[in-house]
């Protein structure tokens, strides 16, 4: 209307500006696994005790984790920036809402201790992500099983356990899910009886998720293993943990030195749950030295990089968040190399970015064939989830010339200040920040 003046704010869209061609060289610390810091915020709601949290990575998600059991009740102090000391006493709300759940998936993990706890759950379903449908329909199943109704009202999960406590079972899960397992670990701790979950996944956030909950007193013996047992307890009290480190930070900094043919230190780091990757790297012809068993040494070897296949799997074969920046690396290698994907459908959307940039790759179902090797040329390019922006910036590293890399705020959701530590080895990185004016009325399309 002529006179009225739009109401407007600020948005703020951060870019990488990357001029690669630079070998990363030097010592790198890994932070806390963000994978594993959420679910043990999430077990934090189990019981009205304190709980503290130590090396919990100051990444995106991690503050949108904290949010949520701020909004539900529970106070959360941080004596020191990784430090997280949570009492979940005065819980008035069961509920996570859509705001949260479509920023971060992995607040359904609220679902299953507030369920136990509380006899009571309220989670936004969550919808289609970037790199698939990502349904919760196992979680869902698993409870039920425990005896809960679970009922879809309004686009909301909501889940009862009858007779205020969930009871336990036998949960045979038809697929590996990761979030699923931890949620009914956490759900089954204080349920009566006792629960076997078959078919679990072995991932090192699942033992480590379940050495806290051990520490708070639940019973469960087998995480890590396709079998966990868990024993059923009255209440859960506070303890102390220090978070394992991110194998997908480890795998990306080795990608990183591979790609740059530089040469890394990385330090607080466990090179056991990272296996795979570090076997498949070796076979790519990356050298890498186990200093010890928090140290690895990675460089490129003298023969230059080999193509060479790989399939993502559950744990403990190759991982799916490391499938991306293996992409990458594989542009730089001789010869012509398969990744197929087999955990997500539509894993791929940095393909067509790398493509941009030079890359040989084509996409047929849930392979790609990429042919090495390719000079990678700088140019603007999106990031379109977390791990995709992590191999496009690894690629926009070795690349001839400037990259610009718009949607960073991907790459914040899980690895902390990456531009400070790839600058600490040498890259030529920097944010940019633009800000932007919306008019509200175009901000709600
Ligand atoms: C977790 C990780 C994520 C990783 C993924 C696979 C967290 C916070 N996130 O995600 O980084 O990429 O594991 O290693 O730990 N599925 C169903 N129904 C369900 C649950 C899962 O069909 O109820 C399917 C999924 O769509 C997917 C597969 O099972 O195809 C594995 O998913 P899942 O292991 O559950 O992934 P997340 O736990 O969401």
């Amino acid at each position: 209307m002529p006179g009225i003046l739009p109401t407007v704010f600020t948005a703020f869209m951060d870019k990488f500006l990357v001029r690669g061609g630079k070998p990363l060289k030097g010592k790198i610390e890994i932070g806390g696994a963000k994978n594993s810091a959420l679910p043990c915020l999430a077990a934090t709601l189990l019981t009205p005790e304190t709980v503290t949290l130590h090396n919990v990575p100051y990444v995106k998600d991690l503050i949108t984790q904290r949010r949520l059991l701020e909004d539900l009740g529970a106070t959360v102090l941080t004596p020191e920036l990784r430090t997280h000391k949570v009492t979940a006493r005065n819980v008035q709300i069961y509920e996570a809402p859509y705001e949260l759940v479509k920023t971060m998936r992995a607040s359904v993990l609220a679902l299953g201790p507030l369920l136990a706890r509380f006899g009571q759950a309220k989670v936004s379903l969550p919808g289609g992500c970037a790199i698939g449908t990502r349904p919760i329909d196992l979680h869902l199943k698993a409870f039920e099983q425990l005896g809960a109704t679970v009922s879809l009202e309004s686009g909301d999960v909501v889940a009862r356990a009858p007779k205020g406590r969930l009871v336990g079972n036998n949960i045979e899960f038809e697929k590996v899910t990761v979030t699923g397992t931890e949620n009914v670990m956490m759900a089954a701790a204080l349920g009566s009886g006792k629960t076997v979950i078959k078919n679990a996944a072995q991932e090192p956030e699942i033992e480590d998720l379940a050495e806290l909950l051990n520490k708070m007193g639940a019973r469960i013996k087998g995480a890590g293993t396709p079998v966990i047992e868990i024993e059923g307890v009255e209440a859960l009290g506070g303890a102390e943990h220090t978070i394992i480190p991110d194998r997908i930070e480890t795998g990306t900094f080795m990608v990183a030195a591979a790609i740059t043919h530089g040469e890394l230190e990385i330090k607080s780091c466990r090179p056991e749950h990272i296996k795979a990757v570090i076997n498949k790297l070796r076979e790519a012809g990356v050298e890498i030295e186990e200093l010890n068993q928090s140290t690895l040494h990675v460089r490129c070897g003298s023969g230059g990089l080999k193509a060479k296949d790989v399939t993502t799997e559950p744990h403990p074969d190759f991982p799916t968040d490391m499938q991306a920046q293996y992409m990458a690396l594989m542009t730089q290698a001789e010869g012509e190399s398969k990744v197929i994907e087999t955990i997500f459908e539509n894993r791929f959307m940095h393909a067509s970015e790398l493509i941009r940039m030079g890359a040989d790759i084509n996409i047929s179902g849930n392979t790609a064939v990429v042919r090495g090797k390719t000079k990678l040329m700088g140019a603007p390019i999106i990031a379109s989830d977390l791990r995709a922006s992590a191999s496009l910036v690894l690629a926009a590293l070795c690349a001839e010339g400037e990259t610009l890399i718009d949607r960073v705020y991907h790459i914040d959701r899980g690895y902390e200040t990456i531009v400070r530590k790839f600058r600490s080895l040498g890259a030529d990185i920097q944010r940019i920040t633009e800000s932007i004016a919306i008019a509200a009325d175009e901000s709600a399309k």
